[in-house]
């Protein structure tokens, strides 16, 4: 990039995008005074500790320390170098960056082009269903299915013909590297080196990721060969275990209504779509990540989880539960009949029986767990029945709220004709066991835990003088110029804490080249990611508007002792153990030897506590 140029494009896209619309479309914000407030896409977390300044254009996490521009976030949550966060950006502002400009990194362009291979296939796969004679067979299945047109152009259902060489010829024409299509999972090479379609004869349903391009392909074959869907590998575009089927058009349904539809399958996804419920979203065939269920805490808290109604289905559950749960969210489970899967029985019943008798019917967890254990007891006779009891009571017993504890206790009693006053005192026994197992489970780990968590208090209660004058400097600095001017001249010496230091050199040579008092621009204008993050840090700190001189003085003077203070902590230190060997001295000479070399580091102690008081 030719240095000019590429500068005023950067300008240009980042005064054309907005960061709150931008971070809006991965994390749920809410606006808090003057900053917009959410749950940090960057760390696991329940209670917000992101923050984005709409006014300066930056975003800090108080929680992982993470901060930066709109380009940093984009870099950051799409896995993105800076050229590619650019394009994006652009792109979305409408802004062309001059071809010669974008060339200069092949890998993103190597990127670039798996992403223009994946739209343009999928709209090929697509044309072949609708409008030529080799999609026949595949519309006839889907209509068979329930699907209507509409909803397969929405969702841009394709087919792949089964062929070898269709897609592999068609790519060749428009001049797409066949290794390249290789490494995009679009095209297989054999151990002989032959190149070759991956889709055969299958249904094509596109995969998207957040931002709605299509990084992936789930195909169904007709004809039940193996296996059933066969899904895009592993790319530098799909990353199975962070990508959420539909989530980008979802999403908006999502917040609308305040609550997300799990399913397991491509296809109950799209029939929950057709029948009206647009906040249905799956995983790709495996079982729910970490990363996906944060994904989903992101954009809605409540979550719906409709998997099928058989065994596999319910384990399934009883781990999403967990997942989901570890991420803040409340969970439903929707009830469907052994043997249903959602897109089975929305087409048998409809879309009004599928709201009124599984999504309003969802049950908390405690239900669906206590449902779930019946399910996998056989309750012969009555140790089989005891068994059970002490297993549901110890779910029951997990519940906060004694109203709902009292409720599920009531129907345990009805059930097997139990006293309910038994039961409850069975209960509290059960209660206390679970708490001292808990008890013990957490003091064997916590012996080091404490001290560490210890070790870290005082840490934290020490945070030297030194390092709090350094920060508040730094945060009037970025936001006076005449004070970083004032700190130039009258800070002997540096800055104690390297970073803080690189900071304040970014900050003079920053306001040398004409920049005006913008922290924004001024993160921006960093090069390291690191200093980015301390700088946002550090302007979000809660600092009076207008300070005085004085206590900038008092500031720049913290600094300049610091030297003094060190050295005076040192001689302190050293006095104190000479003191102590003197007292535990074996012999006379020893002792009074220890005690004049007390007396000496006491005379430099003064001297320093003197110097310091001028200062
Ligand atoms: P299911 O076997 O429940 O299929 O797999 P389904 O959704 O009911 O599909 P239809 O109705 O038979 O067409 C659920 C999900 O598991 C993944 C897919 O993501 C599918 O949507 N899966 C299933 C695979 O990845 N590979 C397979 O071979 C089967
Ligand atoms: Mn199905």
């Amino acid at each position: 990039m030719t240095g000019l140029n590429s500068e005023e494009i950067v300008n240009q896209v980042r005064a054309a995008v907005d960061l709150v619309d931008v971070v809006s479309e991965y994390v749920q914000l809410r606006k808090s005074g003057r900053a917009y407030l959410g749950l940090c896409p960057f760390h696991s977390e329940k209670s917000p500790s992101f923050n984005v300044n709409a006014d300066r254009q930056f975003f800090h996490c108080f929680g992982c320390g993470a901060g930066g521009d709109i380009f940093s976030f984009m870099m950051k949550i799409e896995q993105l170098t800076f050229p590619e966060a650019l394009q994006k950006l652009a792109d979305r502002a409408g802004i062309i960056i001059p071809q010669q400009q974008k060339e200069e990194s092949p890998k993103h362009s190597a990127k670039q082009l798996m992403y223009e291979a994946h739209q343009l296939v999928a709209k090929l796969y697509h044309y072949v269903l609708m409008h030529t004679p080799y999609g026949t067979e595949a519309r006839r299945y889907l209509e068979k299915r329930g699907m209507s047109v509409q909803t397969i152009e929405e969702f841009q259902i394709g087919f792949a013909p089964d062929s070898w060489d269709f897609l592999t010829q068609w790519l060749k024409k428009r001049q797409f590297s066949q290794e390249l299509m290789v490494e995009a999972g679009l095209l297989v090479k054999s151990e002989h080196g032959r190149i070759f379609d991956r889709f055969r004869g299958r249904v094509m349903f596109p995969i998207h990721n957040s931002q709605g391009e299509v990084i992936g392909f789930g195909g169904r074959s007709l004809d039940g060969a193996h296996p059933k869907y066969l899904n895009s590998p592993e790319t530098p575009l799909f990353n199975k275990s962070a990508t959420i089927f539909n989530l980008h058009r979802a999403r908006a349904v999502m917040r609308r209504r305040k609550q997300a539809i799990l399913f397991e399958g491509y296809v109950d996804v799209i029939s929950a779509s057709q029948a009206g419920f647009g906040q249905g979203i799956a995983t790709l065939g495996t079982a729910i990540t970490e990363q996906q269920a944060r994904l989903i805490r992101k954009n809605v808290e409540q979550v719906i989880i409709c998997y099928d109604g058989d065994t596999a289905g319910q384990e399934a559950t009883s781990k999403a539960i967990q997942l989901l749960q570890e991420t803040g969210c409340t969970i439903r489970i929707a009830p469907l009949p052994a043997g249903m899967d959602p897109d089975d029985y929305i087409r048998k019943y409809g879309a009004e029986s599928f709201s009124q008798q599984v999504l309003l019917r969802a049950m908390p967890v405690t239900a669906f767990r206590l449902q779930h254990l019946r399910s996998k007891h056989v309750l012969q006779d009555k140790a089989d029945q005891a068994r059970y009891v002490q297993e549901a009571l110890r779910i029951i017993t997990q519940l906060n709220s004694p109203i709902e504890r009292d409720l599920y206790e009531r129907q345990l009693a009805e059930e097997f004709s139990l006293s309910l006053d038994a039961l409850k005192l069975e209960a509290k026994r059960v209660y206390k066991e679970q708490k001292s197992n808990a008890q013990r489970d957490k003091v064997t780990p916590g012996w080091n835990n404490s001290i560490n968590n210890g070790k870290f208090a005082l840490a934290k209660s020490l945070a030297p003088a030194y390092e709090t004058a350094e920060r508040k400097l730094l945060y009037y600095m970025m936001h006076k110029r005449e004070i970083a001017d004032r700190v130039m001249q009258e800070c002997k010496a540096d800055f104690q804490i390297d970073e803080h230091s690189a900071l304040a050199a970014y900050l003079y040579a920053y306001y040398a080249e004409g920049f005006a008092e913008d922290p924004g621009q001024f993160i921006h204008y960093m090069q390291e990611e690191n200093l980015k993050q301390l700088a946002s840090g550090l302007a979000m700190m809660e600092c009076k508007e207008d300070v005085s001189d004085t206590e900038i003085g008092d500031y720049i003077r913290q600094v300049n002792n610091y030297p003094l203070r060190a050295e005076l902590d040192r001689l302190r230190e050293e006095q104190r153990t000479l003191n102590l060997q003197a007292t535990t001295a074996d012999d006379e000479d020893t002792r009074k030897q220890l005690e004049i070399q007390a007396a000496v580091v006491g005379m430099k102690i003064l001297e320093l506590e003197n110097a310091l008081k001028e200062g």
